[in-house]
């Protein structure tokens, strides 16, 4: 995500601001910048690359002045440069806005403001707001602000500042997290508690829809129609430490509690408002282009690779299409049959890792069109590839990968279903069924979040066994595999998937008593088959711990415990079982006392070969 610091005091802003951008590093970000009033005018200075590139340059251009914004940019609409950097004005220079979040009509807005004469110096979504606020500015700045959040939808942290206004600051939110530090003649705001802990720990926390007049003296809170609100003090007592993680205790679980939203986020403005279609502008595939592709590979290391499994029965049954899954390390030793007929999609969320990135190049080298599905603006895999659809996650620090996987399979889904819209390989009523279960998929994931304390026991219960097997079939095999990796990599007990279909060729003779296996048991069509393996691992006295729809009635009485999931179309199932198995890996780890957020012998992001 992006970082956000504002200051209004007695004191010079920037020396608050870079100190509050630098306790946001942590979040990833490719750009940073600031603006600051001097009492008659609004600087900029930005840059693309860390805070230090900044601090250089305001060591030669120093800002005078004690109000002003920063920001430091993790890129989602343009990719990562200085002018794409943020702060961003209008065309007179006269307001300034930063911003975190996705303002999703920006385009529609954009081409109105370009016909009334605006001039955009960006890519920017975000830019949009700051012309929009010199079409509406009539004197009265918090009016003109409430007209501007009128036209914009989406999500967003917006922190205006005015020439005409050197006493004060504007921020409102909407989805995304905003601050406010109160201390003593001066004030800060901030997306995060970090930025500010250490100057104050009296904050108000807004929520959606507030929007707060921030001067030195005070912090006025209204909602969107000018009613004012009492805001109660939040008393932060956190260390910083555990500032940065948002209170939880590590980065994973962190993001993985913040999957709703970056799973809404990466489908923002891509499912139609009727669910009738997907919406890819960034594609925008003919019929022709799409009857062209006689196969699909889909290439990518680890997790990655797991969403590519799930990704190929999405396009093989949905837009029939072939598809070959490989990872990246294999791909290019095997002479791979590669044409121009070959569409090639590679699946990274760091956009780095040099396995993937590496068969990629090899891809385009044999002629296919390539595509990646990545997480990073501007990164080597989204400069390599023919196209690009960007997962908007945000960040995703901890080295196993959570919010990442969630939303590759649902860029997966949505590009299968685009594919198969076009291809008419799939009715309209299905069509619409699958993009209304994607609509729902936020609220079932936040569901599960909410009651982890049965997993939290099964994890405290089975964490110190040294094998644990996962297995599944179709669909359920898929995340299963992905299940076994979370296990592995972070608690470090020895854990394998199995088609379930598999196990009596050879597993089963490891399967004896009190051996954990987690069942997958969600798809319907592979349902009485998945049972009949169950009771052959139950039948050596395993202990199984199925994973199944609510609604099953039958699943509890094979197994040893049961975590359900909320009801949801086959194909979108793996999005929320795999949360059950992310929870389960985390606080295995955690019982394990290991490492969680940066395990052993692993890197985040992968580039040797
Ligand atoms: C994920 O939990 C792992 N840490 C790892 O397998 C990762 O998915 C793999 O290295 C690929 O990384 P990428 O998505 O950044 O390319």
């Amino acid at each position: 995500m992006c970082g956000i610091v504002g200051y209004i005091g007695p004191k010079q802003a920037s020396t608050f601001l870079i100190e509050g951008l630098s306790k946001l590093e942590y979040r990833g970000y490719d750009s940073a910048g600031i603006a600051v009033h001097d009492g008659n005018k609004i600087t900029i200075e930005k840059t693309i690359g860390r805070l230090a590139n900044l601090e250089q340059k305001l060591e030669h251009h120093k800002l005078e002045g004690s109000l002003g914004i920063g920001h430091t940019r993790w890129a989602t609409h343009g990719r990562p440069s200085d002018v794409n950097s943020h702060p961003h004005s209008d065309c007179t220079g006269n307001f300034v806005v930063v911003h975190n979040g996705i303002i999703e009509n920006y385009m529609h807005l954009k081409e109105q403001l370009i016909a009334k004469g605006h001039v955009f110096t960006s890519e920017t979504d975000t830019e949009v707001v700051a012309h929009l606020l010199e079409e509406y500015y009539d004197g009265d700045f918090e009016a003109s602000v409430k007209r501007v959040l009128g036209d914009i939808s989406g999500s967003y942290a917006l922190v205006f500042m005015s020439k005409f206004e050197p006493n004060k600051i504007i921020c409102t939110k909407q989805d995304n997290p905003l601050v406010i530090g109160l201390g003593e003649g001066e004030n800060f705001i901030a997306s995060d508690i970090p930025a500010i802990i250490n100057r104050t720990r009296r904050t108000y926390i807004l929520s959606d829809g507030e929007m707060a007049v921030v001067t030195k003296d005070s912090v006025w809170v209204t909602n969107r129609q000018g009613v004012p609100i009492t805001k109660k003090v939040f008393e932060v007592n956190w260390d910083a430490e555990a500032a940065e993680k948002g209170g939880y205790e590590h980065f994973m679980i962190k993001e993985i509690y913040e999957q709703p939203k970056a799973i809404r986020e990466t489908m923002t403005s891509r499912l139609a408002k009727d669910n009738s279609h997907i919406i890819f502008d960034e594609l925008k595939w003919t019929k022709g282009e799409l009857a062209a592709i006689k196969k699909v590979v889909i290439v990518a290391c680890g997790t990655a690779y797991h969403a590519g499994i799930v990704g190929k029965y999405y396009i093989e049954s949905l837009a029939r299409i072939p598809v070959e899954v490989d990872v990246a390390s294999e791909f290019r030793y095997r002479f791979p049959l590669v044409d121009e007929n070959t569409l090639a999609i590679v699946i990274s969320q760091s956009g780095e890792t040099l396995d993937t990135l590496a068969a990629l190049k090899e891809a385009k080298r044999l002629g296919a069109t390539t595509l990646a599905i990545t997480n990073v603006v501007g990164s080597s895999i989204s400069r390599e590839a023919d196209q690009v659809v960007y997962t908007w996650a945000g960040p995703e620090i901890a080295v196993a990968s959570t919010k990442a996987y969630t939303t590759q399979l649902i860029s997966m889904a949505m590009l299968s279903i685009y594919m198969a819209g076009i291809r008419e390989t799939i009715s309209a009523e299905r069509s619409q069924e699958l993009i209304s279960g994607l609509r729902n998929l936020p609220t079932q994931v936040h569901e599960i979040l909410e009651d982890v304390e049965p997993i939290k026991t099964f994890a405290q219960q089975y964490g110190f066994n040294e094998d644990v097997f996962f297995i599944g079939r179709s669909l359920d095999y898929a995340v299963a595999l992905e299940g076994a990796l979370k296990l592995k990599e972070i608690s470090y007990i020895h854990a394998e998937a199995y088609a379930a279909g598999e196990l009596k060729h050879g597993t089963l003779a490891l399967i004896i008593e009190g051996v954990p296996v987690i069942a997958l048991a969600t798809q319907h069509d592979v349902y009485e088959k998945t049972l009949s393996n169950i009771k052959e691992v139950k039948a050596r006295d395993a202990v199984v711990i199925g994973i199944a729809q609510q609604g099953d009635d039958q699943i509890k009485k094979y197994v040893d415990h049961t975590i359900f999931i909320p009801q949801a179309d086959k194909y979108l199932a793996p999005i929320l079982a795999v949360i059950p198995l992310q929870l389960l890996s985390y606080y295995a780890a955690v019982t394990r006392g290991c490492d969680v957020d940066k395990p052993r012998n692993l890197a985040k992001s992968v580039t040797v070969e």
